[in-house]
This record gives C-alpha cells, structure tokens and sequence, in this order.
C-alpha cells in the first residue's frame, strides 16, 4: 500500500496508542510457562504479539479471546507440546528469540521459521550462549533462521555477561535458565528493557556497578494477569510529531513509562521539547501515565552509547525531531541498529535524503545539521517494510509543504495498526 500523507494545519486531539508490543509478547510467554490461568487486558492485535500467541498455542497453551481480554491457561514448564509443525514468528525478533530460550531450557526440539526480514537477521548472538547451555541449533548459515533447536544433554546453568546491551538476548538466557536446577546469572553492564525481569519478578542485584539478574526451577513463574500498558515506542512518533508541529497539542493516554525504555522523554525535554506527565500509576509491575506534548521549540542534541538502549526503537523518529532542531546533533554507538528489522541507520539516512535533509551517516550514527527552519515539498518515502521507518516518514511527511507517499506502508500493523487512522484523527 502506498500511503499519501499531507502536511496539515493543526496535529490536535487524544490518543490512545496501541498496548505495548514487547510486553504482550511477554505476558503470551510466561503465560504458557504459568501453571494455571492468566487474564491479560488490552493484549496487542498488531502483526508480531499476535504471532507470539500463535505459538504459544502451537506449544500447548489453550488461549481463549473475549472482547479487549485474553485468557490463557499455560502448560507450566513440564507440561510444553513438542510442536508437529513450525513455530512461525512472523517479523517478531523478540518471539524468536525468547522462544528459543523457552525451548532450548525445556529440551522440546522444535522449528522456528520467520518472515524475509526476521530471517535475514543474525541469530548467533542467542546461538552462542544457548549451546553454551548445552541445546544444539542448527540455523542457515549457522546464522539465519529456520532455527532447529534440540537439546539431548543436560542443561547447563552459567554466569553469562552480556556482549551486547540486548533485552532480547538477556531474556532468552533467563528463560533457559528457568529450567535449570542451579541459578543461571545474567550481568548487564549496560542496562535495557528490564521487563523480562519485572513480570517474572526474578531476584536481581547489583555487583560493581553491574546489574546480576538470575533464574532457576526454583522460580515461580507468576500468573500474568494484568493490562498491558500503551506502548511507548507508539507514543514516540507523536511525541516528535507534536514538538515539530506548528500548531498542536497531543495527549498520550495509558502510555507505558518504563524508565528503561523511555529515554526519549528526557531527550525531547533536554532538547526544549514542551512535554508534561499526568496520572501516573502503576499497571502490573509497569509504570504508567498520560503525556502531553505541544508546540516546541528544539534545539540539538547528541546521543551517546550507553543510552542508546533505552532509546533504540525511537531513534528513527528521534532523527526527525533533530532534522527541526538548531544546531547539530549526532547518535553514536548506535551500530545495533544496523541489526534491526532492516539497516536502520541506512533507511534513516535515505528517509533523510529523500527530503534533502543536512546529514551524514556514519559506521554506527548519524549526524545531523538540523534547522528549524528546514522546509520541502514532499518526499518519496520507502519503509523498508519496516513499521518504524515507514511511521518516522509519516512525522517527517507532516512538515512537507506538499503531499509525501511513503510505500508499503501496511508495515505499520507490525506494532501499530490504527496508526493511519490515529494519524488522520488527529489532522482533522
Ligand atoms: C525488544 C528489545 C529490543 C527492541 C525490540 C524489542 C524486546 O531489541 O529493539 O524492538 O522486546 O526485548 P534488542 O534486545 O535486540 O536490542
């Protein structure tokens, strides 16, 4: 689908977003390792939690749908189906990869197959620790999925220092772990999204200035009934929307505001961005609120590696808000991106380069020489078929002096699927 978006007067009204993506895909998860029931309000319907629920019913969990509710009755850790087909994780990288510390500390041997694009990205990062622990992967290319995971010998419980700051392989280890009669310990140098450790209240500590984050049998797994939160990385690209806006004022209702994943907040504020948080609470083990953006003025910023984490997903639409700010900003440290659901640093660059943008890309950021006063007439966007990139032209498309297209922009569903609608509400 080619989307026309056109620049418009006023970016005014309320917004709900969408339930976190990576927090549904959690709670579907630990829901199958529950022995017993859980209830999820406000479970996500886009494109990747829901591939993360179908397997999790391919591995024996009965889930049953009502209306804005999920009831799942999990297998408990003993009680997980060797599938008879494959477990298709669609785009999900976060369903493969947690899935595949499921599997590989249940000792089920199973395929895990993906879409072009999640069969295009490395897969060693899991592959290594997890036949450390004694599972046996075969994958494409020793890299690429399919997955064949299968484990004949003993699981090996181990100290495991993260190489990478990635939640996704710091909740894989831990959930292999959750099989194992001895703790196995993950220590993080560099903090990321700690909901992993938060829904499944594992014991954590500190040890010189590194975070010690362990799992064992000796766990429990607690049942997962709660209310997903709005997803804060849905609700970055209307944070930046609305501080580059000439006239707007957004209110982002329910959104999650974990500090591990939102970063983006203090970027914005440190920036001059006109942010305010209402109603916090908790939802679950997650904290919540309501934020409110308006009409600001930004001025550059620069991004250093050790925040990277707790910012990858918004750096696409962080990179719009610096196009507008004055003065030069710059990310760096930010190879990981390169490993996302395509080359993010390369699609950010031709997003940029399809408005004529002042830029450079370089091995792991970008630096920007941003304007307040940049204007263009439209851009040609191309997503990628990646849902942040095609949703970060959207943002930049609304600054356009004319109409923007931007392709294949059904990939929005991935995370976002009223994202389109959300966008036209809040221009009308
Ligand atoms: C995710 C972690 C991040 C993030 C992804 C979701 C998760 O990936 O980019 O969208 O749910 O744990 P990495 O852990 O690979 O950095």
């Amino acid at each position: 689908m080619i989307k026309t978006v056109m620049p418009t007067q006023q970016l005014k009204g309320s917004i709900t977003p969408p339930p976190d993506k990576s927090i549904s895909q959690r709670a579907a998860i630990f829901a199958l390792l529950h022995d017993g029931e859980s209830v999820i309000k406000n479970y996500s319907p886009a494109q990747d939690p829901q591939s993360a629920l179908s397997c999790v019913e391919v591995l024996g969990a009965k889930v049953t749908r009502t209306d804005g509710e999920l009831t799942i009755v999990g297998t408990g850790r003993n009680g997980i189906k060797t599938p008879t087909g494959d477990l298709d994780c669609g785009n999900s990288g976060t369903a493969m990869r947690l899935l595949s510390g499921v599997l590989a500390g249940a000792g089920i041997s199973a395929k895990l197959v993906g879409d072009e694009s999640l069969s295009s990205r490395t897969m060693t990062r899991i592959i290594n620790p997890l036949e450390k622990m004694g599972a046996h992967i075969l994958a494409r290319n020793s890299a690429f999925a399919p997955l064949y995971i299968t484990r004949l010998n003993e699981l090996v419980p181990m100290d495991y220092e993260l190489p990478i700051a990635s939640a996704q392989l710091k909740s894989c280890v831990l959930l292999a772990g959750l099989f194992g009669e001895t703790p196995t310990r993950v220590i993080e140098s560099v903090p990321s999204r700690d909901h992993t450790e938060r829904l499944l209240s594992l014991p954590r500590s500190e040890e010189n200035g590194k975070k010690i984050i362990s799992a064992s049998i000796n766990d429990e797994i607690p049942n997962q009934s709660y209310t997903i939160p709005g997803d804060f990385s849905a609700t970055a690209f209307w944070l930046v929307a609305g501080a580059v806006h000439s006239s707007s004022e957004i209110r982002l209702v329910g959104t999650g505001l974990n500090p591990t994943r939102n970063a983006l907040l203090e970027i914005l504020k440190d920036m001059g961005a006109d942010i305010s948080i209402e109603n916090t609470r908790l939802e679950g083990a997650e904290p919540v609120g309501d934020v409110i953006v308006k009409t600001s003025k930004l001025k550059a910023t620069t991004i250093k590696k050790a925040l990277i984490p707790n910012c990858i997903d918004e750096l696409p639409v962080l990179a719009v808000a610096m196009t507008f700010a004055e003065g030069t900003s710059v990310i760096s440290g930010a190879e990981e991106l390169r490993h996302k659901e395509t080359d993010r640093i390369m699609a950010i660059a031709e997003m940029l380069r399809a408005v004529g943008a002042n830029f450079e890309e370089t091995e792991d950021g970008l630096i920007i020489h941003g304007n307040p006063k940049f204007s263009f007439e439209g851009g040609n966007f191309k997503s990628f078929h990646d849902h942040r990139i095609a949703m970060a032209s959207a943002v930049l498309a609304l600054k356009g002096n004319n109409e923007s297209k931007i392709q294949d922009a059904e990939c929005a569903a991935v995370s976002y699927p009223s994202f389109w609608g959300d966008l036209e509400m809040l221009s009308n």
